[in-house]
């Protein structure tokens, strides 16, 4: 008989004790049947409909729980609120002239406090959207499990609040710039489910009424899949679980899938347009395709507004999301007279597909552009020098807007 209670009491102890998710263990969200209690010290905290966690009593990430209960993943389609049209002959006044969105630009934190280029960025009749060139992806958002640091891409919401420009959020799930505790993590399937809805969850439920890179470059340039921890883990299951995450964590926001070498007709482009299809067919929220356009001084691809039309045959809008037109330096009057054509036609291919809702420059000026340190001896890309002086490029994109 004694040893029949000790042993209840000691069942009873370790069920207790089971009860209850360790610090950083997971406490709640959408099929989640785990422990709803956290050990001492630390506190249940809401993330997202998909996730809560036990956090450390002292730890200062806020989060908002919902007004209502969770809302559907498969929602309607995101809407975002635009700003009012500008007025004049500058970029983005031409672009909403021609009843696009935005034309905007990427920026970044260290950027900021450069005056001369803050003037320029500031002036809505050139921008009327900006994208943060790293503030927003994993290794600046999430560098430790759970511990999440908005402060730069706050800033860059600020930024553009400040002159009514929207802003479209780069990115939640990529293989690039990961933690090493993402990239190098052995995740069971379960763990890194939840460890995208955390993720994507928080960040499009932190920065609410945007357009978002939801996943970005999933796929090599064969249109197989890359093959990176997310991939490798779950399989294509993950776009659908980070467009569900994002979707519950804000049905307002346009959800978009980004690439680079889509912009032509071969594997990549197919792979991209299956995939829409796919998502489509069964319910996956989709709002968008971003088709980059890093492209090279004479090799626009002329199959760009048909792969756009494509794309927009499927029931989702297209973006040019990271513009840049490079050349092998130096810069001659004729590269920069070819420049400025290549500009004109990728805008022209935009402004002639109905469903292009805007196009966005990876970065507006010279000084800031990623190519120099990554592509050696070439440059130039942008529409404004390094001396933030407008280049024939700039009338390139005026030329084909107006
Ligand atoms: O954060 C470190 C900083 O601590 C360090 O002092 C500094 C020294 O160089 O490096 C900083 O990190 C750099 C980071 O930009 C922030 O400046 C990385 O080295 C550098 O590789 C990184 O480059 C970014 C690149 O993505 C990474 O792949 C570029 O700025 C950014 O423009 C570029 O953007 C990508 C898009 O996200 C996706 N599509 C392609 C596009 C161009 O590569």
């Amino acid at each position: 008989m004694r040893i029949s209670v000790a042993l209840l009491s000691l069942t009873l102890y370790f069920s207790l004790v089971a009860a209850q998710s360790p610090e950083w263990g997971q406490c709640g969200g959408i099929g989640w049947t785990g422990p709803t209690t956290c050990v001492a010290g630390t506190v249940c905290t809401f993330f997202n409909p998909y996730y809560s966690q036990c956090l450390p009593a002292s730890n200062t990430i806020t989060t908002t729980p919902p007004s209502s209960s969770p809302v559907s993943s498969t929602g309607p389609s995101g809407t975002v609120s635009i700003p009012p049209a500008p007025t004049g002959t500058n970029s983005n006044a031409l672009a909403r002239a021609a009843g696009k969105l935005y034309f905007g630009t990427a920026t970044d934190n260290n950027e900021l406090s450069d005056s001369a280029y803050v003037a320029i960025l500031s002036d809505n009749t050139y921008f009327g959207q900006l994208t943060p060139a790293n503030s927003m992806k994993w290794d600046a958002t999430e560098p430790q499990q759970g511990a999440f640091s908005f402060s730069g891409g706050d800033q860059i919401v600020a930024q553009a609040k400040a002159h009514n420009q929207l802003m479209r959020g780069h990115n939640c799930v990529w293989y690039n710039q990961l933690p090493s505790w993402v990239s190098g993590g052995h995740f069971t399937t379960a763990q890194l489910t939840s460890i995208i809805q955390n993720h994507c969850g928080t960040l499009v439920g932190h920065y609410k009424g945007q357009i978002w890179d939801v996943v970005n470059e999933p796929f090599n340039d064969d249109g197989t899949w890359r093959a990176d921890v997310f991939f490798n883990t779950l399989g294509t299951s993950y776009v659908d679980i980070a467009l569900q995450a994002a979707r519950a964590a804000d049905p307002a926001a346009k959800l978009y899938i980004n690439d680079y070498n889509i912009e032509q007709t071969g594997a990549k482009a197919t792979a991209m347009l299956n995939l829409v299809k796919d998502l489509k067919s069964r319910g996956i929220p989709i709002d968008g395709v971003g088709l980059q356009c890093h492209f090279i001084v004479g090799e626009v691809p002329t199959s760009l507004q048909s792969i756009m039309q494509q794309f927009t045959a499927l029931g989702v809008e297209v973006a040019i999301t990271e513009l840049d037109i490079r050349m092998t330096l130096p810069a001659s009057t004729a590269l920069l007279n070819q420049q400025e054509t290549d500009y004109k036609n990728v805008i022209a291919a935009c402004k002639a597909v109905s469903g292009c809702v805007g196009v966005t420059v990876w970065d507006y000026t010279d000084k800031y552009s990623w190519v120099p340190n990554t592509f050696s001896g070439q440059g130039e890309a942008c529409p404004w020098d390094a001396n933030l002086q407008k280049k024939p490029a700039y009338s390139g994109i005026t030329a084909a807007w107006a």
